[in-house]
């Protein structure tokens, strides 16, 4: 069991500032480029951080961005922590327990995604109304800490209300955005044809390598979650060619300007009471 210490790097991150963040905001592939909307930035890189898990893909340089938005504190985590790197499920959770002893309550998991959705192109932003855990483990495995529940409610993973909102608050600027469930993989490799039809039948609309272990970690401690995946292709077996992170990346790219308004106003609209 990995022995990770939150007062420890609470203490190393208060060396470099005092902000208390409202609202943290994991970054998915290719959208790390959102951090540069932040005014005033403290950028603390995570091997600075006693026991912090460190992260190794392409895309995810690990990074904890602390900044103002809309005049509000918030914190940018570009530090992912995935099970394919070879993490102890337990870790999975370390940035969203990290961001809750920081003082932030209000949590958005951005990704990148498959869509099995054949009508959605590249580019698709999805608010995650729902999720499966395909990678049958939890963040939450090992000894109940401090401030969490043991057997967390999953009946609303991502706020229904702030959920609404952020739909709304598109709808506002023509953004087009459409709600799913996302599933979780333990990956790294893609999935097969089969799988996805699989994933299809009981009720998935993307996949993904990530986002549900935070999600499942931010009930533990009673954060609440808002989530945004962008779809980057088609999943396998519904578009003709081969699947690459590169593609991932680009399209995470493209999306950016959309993905960056529509965060600054949902940063600067009221959070849903906690
Ligand atoms: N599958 C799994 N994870 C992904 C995909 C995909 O097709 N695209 C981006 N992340």
């Amino acid at each position: 069991m990995p022995a990770f210490n939150i007062p420890a790097m609470t203490t190393a991150i208060r060396e470099h500032t005092g902000m208390e963040p409202e609202l943290a905001l994991v970054l998915g592939s290719g959208l790390g480029a959102l951090a540069d909307e932040l005014d005033d930035p403290v950028v603390i890189p995570t091997s600075d951080l006693p026991s912090y898990p460190q992260s190794t893909v392409e895309g995810h340089a690990g990074k904890l961005i602390f900044g103002m938005l809309e005049g509000r504190s918030v914190l940018f985590i570009q530090g992912r922590v995935h099970l394919y790197e070879g993490h102890h499920p337990r870790s999975l959770g370390v940035p969203v327990r990290l961001a809750h002893a920081l003082g932030a309550r209000h949590l958005i998991l951005t990704n990148a995604a498959g869509g099995l959705n054949p009508d959605w192109k590249p580019g698709t932003l999805m608010l995650i109304t729902d999720q499966i855990n395909m990678a049958m483990t939890s963040p939450l495995t090992g000894p109940v800490q401090d401030g969490e529940v043991r057997f967390p409610d999953m009946s609303s993973p991502y706020d229904p209300e702030w959920t609404a909102q952020a739909e709304r608050l598109a709808v506002n600027r023509n953004l087009q955005v459409r709600c799913g469930v996302y599933v979780w993989t333990a990956g790294p490799s893609y999935e097969t044809p089969a799988e996805i039809t699989f994933f299809r039948r009981i009720g998935a609309d993307a996949v993904g390598m990530s986002t549900v272990p935070e999600a499942i970690q931010a009930a533990a401690l009673g954060m609440k979650v808002l989530g945004i995946s962008t779809i980057t292709n088609l999943a396998a077996g519904l578009h003709a060619t081969s699947l690459n992170h590169e593609e991932v990346l680009e399209v995470g790219r493209e999306v950016r300007e959309r993905l960056a308004a529509w965060i600054r106003a949902l940063v600067a609209a009221p959070l849903p009471a906690v």
